[in-house]
């Protein structure tokens, strides 16, 4: 007779997403805007949050970052509840949002930008290796330091936008439609940073875009949103393999 295995281990208990998003409902005033959003990502993952205009993308990232209201439902980061807190608690919790259409102070230098804001509350010597940091990762941006924001290019502000978020060191970036008025030709660099940050740093990603071939093309899992519900949730691949699913919601 076979000998029945007996005190076999439990299964380990995995480890809680780096951003969990359950069943977030968020609203302006009385008009409601999220109907129970849910997502899970994992450390150093790329989520594509995709919709049409108007299905709740910005909105999202807003409940997130404590923007708006959320009537019910959480945000935890690795397990912790952080639903509802202020955006500078937010911030300092590890979140970083790049909102939609946010730019560059043209007038200012690409160092003065990097300086605005972000880096008041550090020492100098976190101020110092967080600009060679940001440096080193974005050479073009060390080239252009002493030079005035106004003369980069559409690629190289949203780099720039994009280094000014990483000066804190945050665990988790928001990004509002980085590709925004961008050359089909630049949104693909656009699309290679985002990825390359990722692999390089471990950073969990939400990354809204209209253009869903292009982060479905770099991210690792995506969701569909419409009328502030998610109507698809998969594999990176598989939703860009949807013709049927991208043509009804996205257009394409
Ligand atoms: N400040 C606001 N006050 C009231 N309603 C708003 C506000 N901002 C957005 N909404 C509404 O919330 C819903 C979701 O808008 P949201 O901006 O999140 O869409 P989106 O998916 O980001 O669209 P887009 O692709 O155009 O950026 C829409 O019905 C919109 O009209
Ligand atoms: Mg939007």
């Amino acid at each position: 007779m076979a000998e029945v295995p007996t005190g076999a281990a439990a299964p380990a208990t995995p480890a809680a997403p780096a951003l969990a998003i359950e069943d977030l409902v968020a609203s302006y005033d009385e008009v409601v805007a999220l109907h129970g959003v849910s997502i899970a990502a994992g450390k150093g993952t790329v989520t594509a949050v995709l919709g049409a205009n108007g299905a709740g993308k910005s909105t999202l990232l807003r409940a997130i970052s404590g923007l708006i209201r959320v009537r019910s439902g959480s945000v935890l980061l690795d397990g912790a509840d952080v639903t509802r807190r202020r955006p500078e608690d937010m911030a300092r919790a590890g979140v970083a949002h790049v909102s939609e259409g946010q730019s560059v102070i043209t007038e200012l230098t690409v160092e003065e930008n990097l300086r605005v804001g972000t880096l008041c509350r550090m020492s100098r010597a976190a101020r110092r290796a967080a600009l060679a940091q940001a440096y080193e990762r974005f050479p073009v941006l060390a080239d252009r330091r002493r030079k005035p924001a106004a003369t980069l290019s559409g690629g190289e502000r949203q780099m720039l936008v994009i280094a000014r978020a990483l000066l804190a060191g945050p665990r988790v970036l928001l990004l509002d439609e980085p590709s925004l008025g961008l050359a089909p030709k630049i949104i693909g660099q656009v699309m290679a940073l985002v990825a390359e940050l990722r692999d390089s740093t471990g950073l969990t990603i939400l990354l809204v875009e209209q253009n869903a071939r292009a982060a479905l093309g770099i991210a690792d899992q995506g969701i569909v949103l419409n009328l502030g519900k998610v109507v698809a949730a998969a594999d990176a691949a598989a939703l860009a393999a949807d013709a049927s699913l991208l043509n009804h919601y996205l257009g394409l």
